[in-house]
């Protein structure tokens, strides 16, 4: 696991530092813009932008009127600090891990963080398939069924 363990500590980096568990000594961290959180943590957890390139992120906010089954439709003005969050955020912005791109090839703009290769090496080699299909976890992409920290940006081997 030595290989990956910087990714949880990326997240902890970048969503961590909008809890409030997070003492003033922290302040230096980035903030996860409330906006995103507000609404993009409605239905599910917040997803971490630096979990999925900047063009998966824009194709998601191009279609939030088929959003996976849901009508997630937001204003121009309500998109607008999202968008510019999750794009200075994503895997490919500076604020970003290059381990979390490897593998993905340009012409691929997964629509699920759960389709990235990063993702797909973690889990598949440690965790059975059926794990993800049981009524608890649902569906791969409910992080939080296994990972308490999730809504946190929290994924560490503890959380
Ligand atoms: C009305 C509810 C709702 C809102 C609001 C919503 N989503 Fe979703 N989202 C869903 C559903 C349902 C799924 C599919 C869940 C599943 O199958 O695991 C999903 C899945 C996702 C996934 C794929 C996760 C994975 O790896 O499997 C991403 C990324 C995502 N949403 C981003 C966003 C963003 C960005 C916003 C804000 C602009 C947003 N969502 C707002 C309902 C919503
Ligand atoms: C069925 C349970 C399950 C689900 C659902 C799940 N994970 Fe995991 N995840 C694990 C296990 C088990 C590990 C390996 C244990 C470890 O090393 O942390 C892991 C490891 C990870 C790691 C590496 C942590 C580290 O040590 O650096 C990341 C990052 C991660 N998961 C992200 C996610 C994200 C994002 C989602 C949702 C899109 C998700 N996981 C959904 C079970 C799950």
């Amino acid at each position: 696991m030595k290989k990956i363990i910087g990714i949880g500590a990326v997240s902890l980096l970048t969503l961590g530092a909008s809890l409030a568990l997070v003492g003033p000594g922290n302040s230096a961290l980035p903030q996860v813009e409330p906006a995103y959180v507000k609404e993009c943590g409605a239905c599910h957890i917040p997803y971490p932008a630096q979990y999925l390139p900047k063009r998966s992120w824009e194709r998601i906010l191009g279609s939030l009127d088929k959003h996976f089954g849901e009508n997630a439709t937001l204003s121009p003005k309500a998109l607008q600090p999202i968008k510019a969050y999750l794009d200075s955020h994503a895997a490919d912005s500076a604020a970003g891990n290059p381990r979390i791109m490897r593998d993905v090839a340009v012409n691929n703009t997964p629509l699920r963080i759960v389709e990235m290769p990063f993702w797909i090496h973690i889990h598949h080699k440690q965790i059975e398939r059926k794990a993800f299909d049981t009524p608890k976890v649902k569906s791969a992409g409910n992080c939080a069924a296994c990972h308490k920290g999730a809504a946190n940006g929290q994924f560490g081997d503890d959380d």
